[in-house]
């Protein structure tokens, strides 16, 4: 392959010569060029989420092992990640310069005349194709679009010698919502390092920019802290595991006694911090707090409302074990935050706030005094005193907090986003009161809840919920509530899927619970509402499928067949 250098000198008729015979291979090239005048019909394209303009046109683009992808200063990830996807492995046939772009290339440009963030415009031709963005990470989504352009089985790998075509299409694309997230419970059951980044993965093919990442729960604290080891020695393990659907059908409860137990390190972390960072995707973490403690405080028990015994949790539920409101734990909780911060850049912290029984604060000396001095109104208030000083902490270090919409309860701290999953009350409240909004509610974003429902859920050897979410329920799912005006629509900054482990013993089935719902999501929080179709999306899915299966994905075969 030639690789041309503007930069190097070359004598002038050398120059001119070269001219000549590129303009006469062009001619010859595009005269008999056998990809040319193929018609395209839209059974083609069927890319999700659905992008917003897409002009079907004439002609296929021809990938080779010639092919050769031009990019820009500053897209070198970007054109890296397209070259593995091509099956070119890392930087082949890679150029800097997009003046080096001619027939047959694949150039990568930054255009600061579009004006979504996250969008792009996507040229196919059967002699080129450009893909213009106004940020890198719009080229990563135009990446991502390419890639459902291209066959299914790109996603395994690619010989050498075969041969790939890309319908020719004009797309002008950009997403509905600037937050579009999953969610990952990794406490109530521990997945890999590479299961993470394997989940990370579907939220880049699927246009998702946050991964939610629940790191802390009663049943285990799975990041370690430095200061703090005894959070992981301790808080990581549990001494079993609750068996069955306890507390629905099966109980009382009986456990397995088997050890359980995991945690990242900090080196770990930063690696899927990285490895998300180059698919352009932040992720979250969240510190739960003042409930959902259990494990901490099995750990250190001298942050709790009275000396325990404390035990990293064996079953699910919600528990009384509650962070004490002292000086104490609050120096503790900010060193956490501290490190905390340290490894995870997002400006959005989640401190969690949910489902916390105020039992051992009613019974506490302690917390009743605080009430009083601090003149709150009951424990409500006090827990809203707990977030506040949280937030300000967070604050002063730049970040922000963000946490399940009990906040509101006893008054919102100041610059909360709130996390509506209790319906979307929560949500209209905040969005009300001017604050930022995710939208999370159970009836349509919990992929824990069974997919299927009826006769074959009771059957379903991967169902661990005796509710029901079906895949056409999250795909008719609209996270801008009627109700609100428009200018407070603007808080709704978009929704995101909650994935609870409880009954997910391995990934297999997250990834089962996960797909394809997460796939219908994507449309809702990318596509233009006028644009969503059941049908047309259903179709499109089958495609989509194939995709799972190539990458290995398991995934509920039965919401997928027509
Ligand atoms: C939650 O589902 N407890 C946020």
């Amino acid at each position: 392959m030639l690789l041309f250098r503007l930069s190097e000198p070359k004598p002038a008729a050398a120059i001119k010569l070269l001219v000549l015979l590129a303009a006469c291979a062009l001619l010859v090239s595009c005269s008999s060029h056998p990809y040319r005048n193929v018609s395209n019909s839209p059974d083609d394209y069927h890319i999700i989420p659905q992008p917003n303009q897409l002009a079907i046109l004439k002609g296929r683009f021809l990938v080779n092992p010639e092919t050769k992808i031009i990019y820009e200063t500053g897209l070198a990830q970007e054109a890296k990640y397209l070259a593995n996807l091509l099956g070119k492995g890392e930087g082949a046939s890679i150029i800097v310069d997009e003046r080096n772009a001619s027939s047959g290339d694949i150039s990568l440009t930054l255009d600061s005349t579009i004006q979504a963030e996250e969008g792009y415009e996507l040229n196919v031709e059967f002699d080129g194709i450009h893909l213009s963005a106004k940020t890198a990470k719009g080229i990563f989504y135009g990446i991502q679009t390419l890639r459902q352009l291209l066959p299914a089985s790109i996603e395994k790998s690619m010989a050498a010698t075969d041969t790939l075509t890309i319908p020719a299409v004009r797309i002008t694309d950009q997403p509905r919502y600037a937050y579009r997230g999953m969610h990952l419970d990794v406490a109530r059951h521990f997945f890999s390092i590479d299961e993470v980044k394997k989940y990370i993965d579907l939220l880049a093919m699927h246009k998702m920019n946050t991964f939610h990442w629940h790191l802390t729960e009663d049943q285990g604290w799975r990041i370690q802290i430095k200061k703090y080891p005894k959070l992981t020695e301790v808080g990581a393990f549990r001494k079993g595991t609750a068996i069955g659907l306890a507390g629905t059908r099966d109980a009382p409860y009986t456990y397995d006694n088997v050890p359980y137990g995991g945690f990242y390190t900090q080196d770990e972390i930063r690696d899927v911090v990285a490895y998300a960072g180059a698919r352009h995707i932040t992720v979250i973490p969240e510190i739960e707090l003042p409930g959902h403690s259990s494990a901490a405080l099995a750990a250190y028990p001298q942050f709790g409302n009275h000396s325990g015994p404390y035990e990293v949790a064996r079953r699910w539920g919600v528990f009384e074990e509650t962070f004490a409101p002292t000086e104490e734990t609050f120096a503790f909780l900010e060193d956490v935050l501290k490190e905390v911060m340290e490894l995870f850049p997002s400006t959005l912290i989640h401190i969690g706030g949910d489902e916390v029984l105020k039992k051992e604060w009613k019974e506490s000396a302690y917390a009743q005094a605080l009430i009083e001095k601090e003149g709150l109104k009951d424990e409500d208030g006090l827990q809203s005193y707990f977030i506040r000083r949280i937030e300000a902490f967070l604050n002063t270090n730049g970040r922000s907090i963000i946490g399940w919409d009990e906040i509101l309860e006893g008054g919102l701290a100041p610059n909360a986003t709130v996390m509506s999953w209790r319906g979307v009350e929560g949500g209209i409240a905040a969005a009300k009161q001017q604050h930022n909004v995710i939208m999370t509610p159970g009836a349509y974003c919990y992929f824990d809840y069974n997919q299927i429902g009826g006769e074959a859920q009771k059957k379903d050897p991967l169902n661990g919920s005796n509710r029901v979410t079906t895949l056409e329920k999250v795909y008719s799912y609209e996270p801008t509530p009627a109700e609100l005006t428009p200018e407070q629509t603007k808080y709704i900054l978009g929704a995101q899927g909650n994935v609870w482990t409880e009954y997910m013993p391995n990934f297999e089935v997250v990834e089962y619970n996960v797909l394809p719902r997460m796939t219908a999501l994507s449309e809702v929080v990318w596509s233009a509402k006028k644009d969503r179709d059941w049908e047309k999306f259903h179709g499109r899915l089958q495609h989509m499928s194939r995709r799972y299966d190539a990458l290995r994905y398991t995934y509920a075969k039965q919401c997928i067949v027509q």
